[in-house]
């Protein structure tokens, strides 16, 4: 099997590779399942408030997210958000600073959207985007923290290649966080995490590679009977379902040097 690498961007046939005109990330569900009368979330996501953007409008927003947030503050973004739960109390424990989710599924951005709304606090939105093309939505060196929970495991070796935490992703997490930044991981795969550490100075073979500008600063075998390698650890929704199944949730905290 290749060396699995950065997911390519799916374009709507015809349309020119970068021509600059719309997100590299346009859309990887069949066209069927974007059809407003297959996933009514379709719609809901486009109409849904100023919570929620659509992968367009989150594209528009590179280089500006103050203006989307209508003030300049740290950014942290956490990946792959689910429904919500996380991102919204991470913003009302972090009012100082603007919270952003990044979420593939139609209903699940709905779902943030929701939790956001119920929650009540301004400094939190949602974007659909896909986590292979955040240069697309970030500059380097612009992000506070980044935060990620759960990620689907795809624990079969065939399909390795669908896996986030991957030597590409890391690259973008030392691209993409500010010096002394942090990078959160939690998951209930403990393969992931360990890939975590193993791939700031190896490839996605497992070969020697570069070393990139991260350091590990903690580790937990399970945080929901241990400390979490920070302080006030939010309990996501997939977390929940592990701990009631007495199952371990693994974490690591990497630093941007
Ligand atoms: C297993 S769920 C975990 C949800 C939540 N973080 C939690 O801990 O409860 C993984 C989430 O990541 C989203 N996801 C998967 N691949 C993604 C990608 N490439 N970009 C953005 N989100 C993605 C899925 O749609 C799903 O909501």
């Amino acid at each position: 099997m290749g060396a699995p690498g950065r997911p390519t961007p799916q374009r709507p046939s015809g349309q020119t590779p970068d021509d600059g005109t719309r997100p590299r990330f346009d859309d990887r569900m069949p066209e069927d399942y974007r059809h407003p009368d297959a996933n009514p979330y379709v719609t809901e996501h486009r109409t849904f408030g100023p919570e929620l953007l659509t992968a367009d409008q989150a594209w528009r927003q590179r280089g500006q997210w103050g203006a989307c947030f209508g003030r300049d503050a740290d950014l942290h973004v956490e990946i792959g958000s689910g429904n919500g739960f996380f991102l919204a109390e991470l913003a009302q424990r972090l009012p100082q600073a603007n919270v952003l989710g990044i979420e593939l599924r139609y209903k699940r951005t709905v779902l943030c959207g929701k939790k956001i709304r119920h929650a009540g606090v301004t400094n939190a939105r949602i974007a659909r985007y896909h986590a292979a093309f955040l240069d697309d939505l970030f500059e380097p060196g612009s992000l506070a923290a980044l935060y990620v929970n759960h990620p689907d495991p795809w624990p079969k070796e065939r399909h390795e290649k669908n896996r986030l935490i991957s030597r590409w992703f890391l690259e973008d997490v030392a691209r993409f966080l500010r010096p002394g930044a942090p990078f959160r991981l939690k998951s209930d795969f403990e393969p992931n995490v360990a890939r975590a550490a193993a791939l700031i100075d190896t490839g996605p073979e497992g070969e020697p590679a570069p070393a990139l500008p991260l350091r590990v600063t903690g580790r937990s075998e399970d945080v929901n009977t241990l400390p979490a390698p920070w302080p006030d650890d939010i309990e996501t929704n997939y977390q929940r379902k592990f701990k009631v199944r007495g199952l371990p949730v693994y974490a690591i905290e990497l630093v941007r040097t």
